[in-house]
């Protein structure tokens, strides 16, 4: 479904991605992993538009779609959610999600209500009913990711890109985050998540790629990246062990 063929992107100096290979199958859950500025988002604004690649190529079922800009990338499927939480701070929770189901409407993708499809994205997130009609500015982190996940989902993605959703959340609100990733995974949508605890990863995904200083060090099932040497010198270190974080 979606292949990265040899991207680097530098930063003034900083090379954040060199030469980077990514595939993502459709219908899996795949894990991207590695240390702080490892280049773990870098590679999901690449791949979501909102960085162009200096090399290589991001190819979406078949069509490179490097240089398009991100409206055009998420009209093809791919939605990304953001490591920091944005929204429109003096819109409601309603209409922070609305604009996407009516982004999702021009496209053509939903005949359904567009308020009627709001509310049931919400609901569906696990947005308390009393905080659909507060401006996003008075939602907590906890809830604005919630906002920004349904936006996300009002989309209707093919893949979709998850830049550390569960970061901040308590054990019970990570577990009900990973039953609704497993849950829309299930309905056909295809999942790149970047995501700290291995548990988590161990639990959700088929595959993981390790990047080290914008390289990937490492690819394969969970078991085989958390027994490799190298991820454990460089990410994992010694006090991992197999299922505990
Ligand atoms: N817009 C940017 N401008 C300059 N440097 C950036 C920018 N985005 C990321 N970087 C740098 O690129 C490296 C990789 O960052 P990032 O992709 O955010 O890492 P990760 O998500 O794995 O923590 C870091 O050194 C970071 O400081
Ligand atoms: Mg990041």
């Amino acid at each position: 479904m979606l292949k990265c063929v040899g991207v680097s992107k530098e930063f003034g100096g900083l090379q954040a991605l060199k030469n980077v290979d990514l595939t993502v199958e459709k219908g899996e859950i795949a894990g991207l992993v590695g240390p702080n500025g490892s280049g773990k988002s870098t590679l999901l604004n690449l791949i979501s538009g909102v960085y162009k690649p200096d090399q290589g190529k991001v190819l979406f079922m078949g069509e490179d779609i490097s240089k398009l800009p991100p409206h055009a990338i998420c009209a093809r499927g791919i939605t990304k959610t953001a490591q920091n939480v944005q929204s429109f701070p003096d819109m409601t929770a309603m209409e922070n999600v609305l604009t996407s189901v009516l982004f999702a409407r021009k496209m053509d993708r939903d005949g359904q209500d567009p308020l009627d499809r709001t509310k049931q994205l919400l609901e569906f997130v696990g947005l308390k009913t009393e905080k659909f009609n507060l401006p996003t500015r008075n939602l907590n982190v906890v809830e604005l990711r919630r906002v920004q996940f349904a936006r996300a989902l009002a989309t209707k993605p093919k893949l979709l890109l998850l830049d550390e959703l569960l970061t901040g959340l308590t054990p019970k609100e990570s577990d009900e985050a990973i039953a609704l990733v497993k849950q829309v995974n299930q309905q056909g949508i295809t999942v790149l998540m970047v995501e700290h605890v291995m548990k988590v990863i161990m639990g959700l995904c088929s595959r993981v790629v390790v990047l080290h200083h914008g390289e990937k060090i490492c690819e394969g099932t969970p078991e085989k990246v958390c027994s490799d040497k190298n991820v454990i010198n460089v990410y994992l270190g010694k006090r991992f062990t197999f299922g505990e974080d």
